[in-house]
């Protein structure tokens, strides 16, 4: 694909153009809500609260088509090797196709596999439901972390399996806390990791294992194992039969719809986790068939395009009003920055725009009473992503809800209206200020206003929910990332870390000296060494 410059300097000129107007202004236009809103199914996607209007719309499409989106997403769907870095096909939609054609990669078709794999975890996970096994540990880092647990909590409504807990990091307070209270005799560890290399991940798990065999448990019985590595399973001692394989064109971070997710099948039943593959199911064909104006992944790469790349807004914030989605912003935070926080394009060239944003957040109303703040008056504007559930879980807490729905709201209006200086005089003035001081009161409480934001309102999170949203975000990603030019699937910026963590760990150990590390580094490692003894 060639230069997109173009594209870019049109809309770099759009936004110079219109930078300025009031957002609020827009609704000016009756239609502009509906204009601005796009449906699949129940899950509705509001973006009018942004200062895209038709123009920069037909702009960004436009820009959809030059980079060949369309083109892309068929040969994804197609299981073409898409990630060309590493000469991978891309097809973690093939473990959400529950009742589509074949997918055929290298001459193959993967469905029979995927399906059976499928019908494998059913089994297993209605064997350990029916069994005395009271408590599931997941240890898995990353891709193998966070989105079993972000669904395993957003999910609890329908938790009736034994109890999950996941250990990902390498530190041992996070196994030890977590081991402490369970009954080794009684626990399944699921060891998930792509590679079974991961350090952190193959550390806990030793130490996992070290556990239940000296508290009574079985580890030859009670591991379990979820990895492309069936060698190295092997080598573990994990059986065969408890180890549940994928293939190298699922990525770690997309891997949640198949093996990765055991612990989230074990934990709601295999019926309630079909309803979850046929929810990111739903969402594929609507990304396949729907035009780019109704199409709610590519609807919301291009809101997010126009704010980070052409806007230059940096930081992009996941606000779900939904205690139970507590861990979404950190799911989306890998999804989005491990596969588009890349400055290097598929060819070899460097990226021609900013490349893909910073990614955080937290639950709402939490978020309301710490970071807001700087949302509402600091000089930075980030993009708001809200989303709420019209219904909660807890029908005797109703007013609870409709509580958490009005700060939602609440939030997105204040971010666009904001408050003048004159209203803001007039307040002050009713409260009693006058002269100099009721300027100086009036100033702390403008809010600039005209700060963008979407909302993404669907009736309930019920499992074929969540199965849509995280389809629509990973999608998303990937629509951006071939707008940018780069491959979303590979993450080569992790390496040099772990590479520098092995080379560290002897000199740490006091086993080889920290000669030719930089000051600055040889410093701390002194000072930790001096600190141990
Ligand atoms: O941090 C890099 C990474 O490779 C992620 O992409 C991945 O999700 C994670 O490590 C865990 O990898 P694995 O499943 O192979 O243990």
């Amino acid at each position: 694909m060639g230069s997109l410059r173009n594209h870019w300097n049109a809309l770099s000129e759009k936004h110079a153009e219109v930078c300025d107007r009031s957002l609020l202004s827009l609704f000016d236009d009756p239609d502009r809500a509906a204009t601005f809103t796009a449906q699949t199914g129940d899950m509705l996607f509001d973006y009018s609260k942004t200062n895209i209007d038709q123009d920069t719309l037909t702009a960004l499409t436009a820009l959809l088509d030059a980079a060949g989106v369309a083109q892309k997403r068929d040969a994804m769907f197609a299981g073409q090797a898409i990630n060309d870095t590493e000469g991978r096909a891309v097809l973690h939609t093939a473990l959400r196709n529950l009742d589509g054609g074949p997918v055929i990669v290298d001459g193959q078709d993967v469905i029979p596999g995927v399906r059976a794999t499928l019908q494998r975890m059913r089994d297993y996970a209605n064997v350990v439901r029916n069994s005395a096994i009271t408590d599931v540990v997941n240890i898995g880092i990353g891709g193998s972390d966070l989105g079993p647990a972000m669904a395993v909590a957003a999910l609890a409504p329908y938790h009736d399996g034994p109890r999950c807990h996941f250990v990902s990091n390498v530190d041992g307070a996070h196994v030890a806390d977590t081991l402490r209270n369970l009954d080794a005799k009684t626990t399944l560890v699921i060891v998930a990791s792509k590679t079974f290399t991961t350090i952190e991940t193959m550390t806990n798990a030793r130490t996992a294992r070290a556990w239940m065999m000296d508290h009574g448990g079985d580890p030859s019985a009670q591991f379990a194992a979820l990895s492309t590595a069936d060698d190295l399973t092997a080598d573990f001692g994990i059986p065969a039969e408890r180890v549940f394989g994928f293939e190298d064109w699922v990525g770690g971070r997309y891997s949640m719809w198949g093996p990765i997710g055991l612990s989230l099948m074990i934990a709601i039943g295999p019926k309630a986790f079909d309803a979850f593959l046929r929810g990111g199911q739903a969402m594929d064909q609507h990304f396949q068939a729907a035009e780019w104006h109704e199409n709610l992944p590519a609807l919301l790469a291009l809101v997010g395009i126009w704010h980070a790349q052409v806007c230059g807004y940096s930081s992009r914030a996941v606000l779900p009003y939904d205690q139970r989605l507590a861990r979404l912003p950190d799911y989306f935070q890998q999804l989005e920055m491990e596969s588009n926080g890349k400055s290097v394009q598929m060819g070899g060239a460097s990226v021609e725009v900013d490349s893909g944003p910073i990614v955080w957040g937290a639950a709402g109303t939490n978020g309301q009473h710490a970071f807001y703040q700087l949302l509402h008056q600091g000089t930075r504007v980030v993009l708001c992503e809200f989303m709420v559930a019209a219904e909660g879980h807890e029908p005797e807490l109703e007013h609870h809800h409709k509580l958490l729905i009005a700060n939602c709201l609440a939030q997105s209006e204040a971010l666009m209206r904001g408050r003048s200086l004159d209203e803001a005089r007039a307040r002050m003035e009713k409260a009693g200020f006058e002269g100099n001081e009721l300027d100086r009161q009036a100033r702390h409480r403008v809010f600039a206003g005209n700060r963008p934001s979407t909302t993404l309102i669907y009736p309930k999170l019920d499992p074929f929910t969540l199965g849509q949203i995280v389809a629509l975000y990973e999608h998303r990603v990937f629509v951006e990332g071939v707008v940018l030019g780069i491959n979303s699937f590979d993450q080569w910026g992790v390496e040099l870390g772990k590479e520098l963590a092995t080379s560290l760990q002897p000199v740490i150990d006091g086993t080889a000296s920290a000669d030719g590390k930089d000051g600055s580094t040889a410093q701390l490692v002194e000072f930790v060494l001096r600190h141990r003894g």
